[in-house]
């Protein structure tokens, strides 16, 4: 009885050994081959990603100069920007968030940035209260203007 089982381990352990073989041996080629190129792809694009967008969400498009009005602006909700053009080629932008209680601004008219929770206004060229209970200006954000496009700087 003690034979069998010792052949079956033997068998075992050799077929598990030559499994293991041809598996290291796959897993070189693997490594050589794919596995570098794999490893290098996913970890290189998400960083190199989120470098570009992390500090400060910088060359991100906001608009194109020509959506915005001269004497007037257009709020980006989305990233809670305003941008004015108070004169003709002179772009400005700001914190589309409300210094009052943090609304984001609904509209720009007749040169003022308007909060309708409220009624907070803001000067379009420079964020200065006009208006309402805001008891700060809205901070102004950097942007940069390239050929007709607005991005964040
Ligand atoms: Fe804008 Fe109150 S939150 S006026």
């Amino acid at each position: 009885m003690t034979r069998p089982s010792t052949r079956r381990t033997v068998l075992a352990t050799g077929a598990a050994s030559t499994a293991s073989a041809l598996l290291v041996g796959c897993s070189k080629y693997g490594d050589e081959n794919g596995g570098g190129d794999t490893e290098e792809a996913p970890s290189a694009a998400p960083s190199g990603t989120a470098g570009g967008a992390a500090p400060g969400g910088g060359g991100k498009e906001l608009t194109k100069t020509a959506d915005v009005p001269v004497g007037g602006g257009k709020i980006l909700k989305d990233e809670k920007v305003v941008v004015t053009q108070p004169e003709k080629g002179g772009f400005k932008a700001f914190s589309a968030v409300c210094t009052h209680q943090g609304c984001v601004v609904a509209n720009v008219s007749d040169g003022t940035i308007n909060c309708t929770c409220h009624g907070s206004k803001f000067r379009i060229a420079d964020g200065s209260v006009a208006g309402g209970p805001a008891p700060k200006p809205l901070p102004a954000r950097r942007i940069t203007v390239e050929g007709d496009s607005i991005s964040l700087a």
